[in-house]
């Protein structure tokens, strides 16, 4: 068995965002542990690399070829076409690109579409590990031929999650350090592994139990929010209401440990 869409425009789009995330895993893999040319973008901490902006022009010229009234939007500045279109394909080309760069074997490609605002499907490929994390709303989440569950785990202090730190972390008070505290004083483990994308698949694939984290953007959950939520599981901001799709605060978990991890995580001081 394997991810299908009956629906020919998703099944379309699901072709070619597979196709593309294992080409620009393909590069990835390749240029891993050679010497990159980085450079810094809001923050010193926040990098790019070339292999980045080269993932990304692979996958947006492909995308521009087929589907041309497309709308994109792409985290080194790739577009697509106007407002307005039906589709709009959300990318992050290589997300982990701190990991990347020092040879920390975890990043990723993702490539969420969205359907008239509504995330209808989604891939995430880790090259390295070759997984293919695919999902079509309604139709389950998917690692190859696997169909994806959340743990059934009802216990926090048995859980173990995954969260991330902001680029502005040497600058703002808005730090996550508070929640990070909070959680680990609690839970079984915690894990800072640089790849929001995938950290979302580990929900959706029950190899963690929940993921928090803050100011993130599109492009890191615009896949894997709907993994995590056709494989069974929860997501939300961080009171519990509709996820932010804009990644600005996101809890995402198994289900049963959501309103346990909001409450350890909640803001406690201003924003
Ligand atoms: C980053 C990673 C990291 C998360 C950052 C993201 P990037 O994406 O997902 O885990 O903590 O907030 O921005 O910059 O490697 O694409
Ligand atoms: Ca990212
Ligand atoms: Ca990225």
């Amino acid at each position: 068995m394997t991810l299908v869409s009956t629906d020919r425009a998703v099944a379309q789009r699901l072709f070619l965002a597979r196709e593309v995330a294992l080409r620009a895993g393909a590069v990835q893999r390749e240029r891993y542990e050679t010497v990159l040319a980085i450079a810094s973008k809001s923050a010193s901490i926040d990098l790019v690399t070339e292999v980045d902006r080269a993932c990304e022009a692979l996958i947006v010229e492909a995308i521009r070829a087929t589907f041309p009234a497309d709308a994109i939007l792409a985290e080194e500045g790739g577009v697509g076409a106007a407002e307005g279109a039906l589709f709009r394909w959300v990318i992050d080309p290589l997300d982990g690109t701190t990991n990347f760069a020092h040879g920390f074997p975890r990043f990723c490609v993702s490539i969420g579409v969205e359907r008239a605002g509504e995330r209808t499907l989604g891939v995430v490929y880790d090259p390295l590990l070759d997984e293919r994390f695919e999902t079509v709303r309604g139709c389950g989440a998917w690692l190859g031929s696997r169909r994806l569950a959340v743990s059934r785990e009802t216990q926090f202090g048995r859980g173990l999650f995954a969260t991330g730190f902001p680029y502005d972390v040497h600058t703002s008070d808005d730090d996550n350090l508070e929640a990070f505290a909070a959680v680990v004083k609690s839970a079984r483990g915690i894990r800072r592994d640089g790849s929001a994308a995938l950290d979302l698949c580990y929900v959706a694939a029950g190899r963690v139990d929940g993921y928090w984290e803050r100011k993130l953007h599109a492009w890191d959950v615009a896949a894997g929010i709907l993994l995590v939520e056709e494989a069974g599981g929860r997501v939300s901001d961080e009171r519990g209401g509709p996820v932010d799709p804009s990644g600005r605060e996101l809890v995402a978990t198994n289900g049963s440990l959501h309103e346990a991890l909001i409450e350890r995580i909640q803001r406690r001081g201003s924003r």
